[in-house]
């Protein structure tokens, strides 16, 4: 193959054009003693210690925020077997990460619990703040009466029933705190009617249900339909900026071990969803996961 003898010859323009943001940016530094060297850390003022003319080192010393007794490379190790997504999106807001955590680990832990076909509840975990939302009957739209759900989460709710409102849509509630017992009874008539087999990929066996937390809802029709509805597409859209996460999206079954339930909500808070969204592509399953795994690490290193 023939190379023309102009490709590597540059464009008379080219050159010119690819020095002049060189040279602006070389003046742009000038007038800025407080810029860093090029090459050098761009994160912080530790570690900028070596000698003059030392190329500056990787910032392993650096730590990243000031509540915690981490450094960056404690919290790569911490985040190593993370979902790859989740390492990288760490790597580049390690401070926005520590922040979130540091206000995560102010709640009290059973917001964030992990409960799934690995992690059950115990048969006599009750919450102790249930309210029943015939109380917000005025407000709330109820597909049946005895409805019960955690206080924590009533202001959430009502903001997020109200924003819904005011966008012309009604979100009814037709499935929330269930007890060990009713999950009991309730996993057993699927199986009845689908088989085991089937019955666990759309009903948690007792103890494993989001349910018995008193933060899990159901919406709506409680059917596949319900994603085209305009309830179940706000829902798709705000949800988490009312504290509320889709716990088994579509195409997740592997991940969640449940079918595409669009109707199902757990609430984990505002913090959360934004931990969620920011860190973990939006998947409960994987934030809820890494948080139970490091949860006590994190708050070992909290100053
Ligand atoms: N349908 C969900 C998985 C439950 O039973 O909790
Ligand atoms: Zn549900």
């Amino acid at each position: 193959m023939e190379v023309s003898p102009n490709a590597y010859r540059p464009h008379r323009y080219l050159l010119p054009a690819l020095l002049l943001p060189v040279l602006l940016l070389a003046l742009a530094g000038c007038g800025d003693p407080a810029a860093p060297a090029a090459g050098g850390a761009g994160t912080g003022g530790a570690g900028d210690s070596g000698g003059a003319g030392e190329s500056a080192p990787a910032t392993p010393e650096l730590e990243p925020h000031p509540d915690f007794t981490m450094t960056q490379a404690e919290l790569e190790a911490l985040t190593a077997n993370a979902p790859r997504a989740a390492r990288a999106a760490v790597a580049e807001k390690p401070q926005y990460f520590l922040e979130l955590a540091a206000q995560l680990l102010a709640l009290p832990s059973v917001q964030l619990r992990l409960v799934d076909k690995d992690h059950a509840l115990p048969a006599d975990a009750v919450p102790d703040d249930l309210v029943v939302l015939d109380r917000y009957a005025d407000v709330l739209t109820l597909n049946r009466s005895g409805l019960s759900l955690r206080a924590a989460l009533i202001p959430d709710l009502l903001a997020m029933v109200e924003a819904a409102r005011q966008d012309g849509i009604l979100l009814p509630i037709s499935s929330t705190y269930r007890s060990y017992e009713y999950q009991a009874g309730l996993f057993e008539r699927h199986v009845e009617n689908l088989g085991e087999e089937q019955a666990a990929r759309v009903s948690a066996r007792p103890g494993t249900s989001q349910h018995q937390l008193g933060t899990a809802l159901d919406f709506g029709s409680i059917t596949l339909e319900f994603a085209d509805t305009a309830a179940g597409e706000w829902l798709a859209a705000h949800a988490r900026d009312y504290g509320f996460s889709m716990s088994y999206p579509d195409g997740y079954e592997e991940l969640t071990g449940y079918s595409y339930e669009p109707w199902h909500f757990r609430w984990i808070g505002r913090t959360a969803t934004g931990m969620e969204t920011a860190f973990f592509d939006g998947l409960q399953q994987h934030m809820l996961e890494f948080w139970n795994e490091h949860e006590a690490e994190l708050r070992r290193k909290l100053k």
